[in-house]
């Protein structure tokens, strides 16, 4: 049989990791449901790595970014889990000033609000979605790099704070002669740039980048993201890259997370994810966008739409779209595991790779991808069928 009966594993755990999300829910409450936006998420970030996190869109990538920056508020409700961040020996930011050094790691979920001031910024930096207008309109960019600085470092002269926030300009690529201009006065990059310029302002640790470039051209969005690469490289920050597109994450991210519907359904390196998705949404995925290079393929896409969050499918979320689904898929809630003992750190939550799983082999790129096209095939023709019924 082609998987171990592993217990339910937590992704990429090691002690290299800088931040492990253990368990993590969250829900947000609405007059007409609640919306299970987390359920048991478990993710690790390695120190100095980029961690890409994908999937469709209302899959939970921005509530667990926002979970982990405790940026959340009401209606949302962190409803369990941890969220442990593990301070290097030595480090410069080791430990938020007032939380105790007693060598454990750091629960973000459990800090007061004093050691939370003390943690943002310097610790965790966050690039929110749709940054190019997270920039306040009304202050030019020299403010906006000194606000930072004035509330986090008040032991820095104004001096001081000039000079760092030009030295932050020039790292992300921006002409310091440009740092008295209001943001309408910058292209689209430039005004990314200059949001990830006040996140690195305090040198973070770790940063969270919610769909950096999703705005922009493609042109600048590759230039964006070799400068994050370039920074990453210099300053050895760790970075969790949320977005919806996973051929980006195939160029840049060293582990891949892919969520849907609240929940984790697959998480491995980069090369594994590429050579061979295990998750049939993962397939879907990589299959919806074309790749940066390579040769040209195929692409499948995947039918229907997301989940509504307030009535999730039972057993796996995805079965109602899954070209692969058979019987325990629509009552049994599959967990995560390793798929097979070549790439025991590529987890998968699917009941394809079950012990119980009777083709007896793993499933492989041409089978998802015959088993997309026979979906297409379906859909096309009764299509066709109801157009032509309609006409008649
Ligand atoms: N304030 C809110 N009240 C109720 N539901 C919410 C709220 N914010 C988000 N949700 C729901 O939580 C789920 C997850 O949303 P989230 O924004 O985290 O998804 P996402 O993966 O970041 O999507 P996108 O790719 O569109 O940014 C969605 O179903 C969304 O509708
Ligand atoms: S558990 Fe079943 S429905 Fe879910 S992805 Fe695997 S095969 Fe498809
Ligand atoms: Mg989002």
């Amino acid at each position: 049989m082609n998987a171990p009966n592993a217990p339910q594993a937590t992704p990429f755990s090691s002690t290299t990791n800088i931040l492990e999300v253990r368990n993590l829910s969250v829900e947000y409450a609405s007059a007409s449901g609640t919306v299970r936006a987390l359920n048991n998420v478990s993710i690790a970030l390695g120190r100095g790595q980029i961690l890409g996190l994908a999937g469709e869109s209302g899959s939970g990538k921005t509530t667990l970014g926002h979970a982990i920056a405790r940026l959340l508020r009401p209606p949302a409700a962190i409803t369990g889990g941890q969220a442990l961040y593990y301070p290097a020996d030595g480090a410069r930011h080791a430990r938020p000033r007032n939380a105790p050094d007693d060598g454990q790691p750091i629960d973000i979920l459990q800090l007061s609000g004093k050691q939370l001031r003390a943690v943002r910024w310097s610790t965790l930096a966050i690039v929110f979605q749709s940054a190019m207008n997270a920039l306040n309109p009304v202050l030019r960019l020299s403010s906006q790099i000194d606000d930072v600085l004035k509330a986090h470092r008040p032991d820095m002269a104004a001096q001081e704070r000039r000079e760092r926030a030009n030295e932050l300009l020039r790292l992300v690529g921006i002409s310091p002669d440009r740092i008295k201009s209001y943001p309408h006065e910058l292209s689209g990059g430039m005004r990314q740039r200059a949001i990830i310029a006040i996140a690195l302002a305090l040198s973070p640790e770790i940063i969270i980048m919610d769909e950096p470039t999703t705005a922009l051209d493609v042109v600048v969005q590759r230039e964006i993201l070799l400068e994050i690469a370039r920074l990453r490289e210099r300053f050895n920050f760790s970075v969790i890259f949320i977005t919806h597109d996973l051929s980006l994450l195939l160029e840049l991210a060293d582990k891949i997370a892919i969520m849907y519907a609240g929940r984790l359904v697959e998480t491995a390196t980069r090369a594994e994810l590429k050579q061979q998705p295990r998750h049939p949404y993962s397939y879907g995925m990589l299959h919806s966008f074309p790749t940066l290079r390579g040769p040209r393929r195929r692409m499948t896409g995947i039918p229907g739409s997301p989940p509504d969050l307030r009535e999730t499918p039972a057993g796996c979320a995805f079965h109602p779209r899954c070209p692969m689904a058979f019987a325990p898929c629509a009552t049994v809630l599959p967990k995560m595991r390793s798929s097979s003992a070549e790439t025991p750190q590529q987890l998968v939550a699917c009941h394809l790779y079950d012990a119980t799983y009777a083709s007896g082999s793993l499933p492989t790129n041409a089978e998802f991808g015959a088993r997309y096209e026979e979906v297409y095939a379906q859909s096309r023709l009764g299509t066709r069928r109801a157009v032509a019924e309609d006409v008649r």
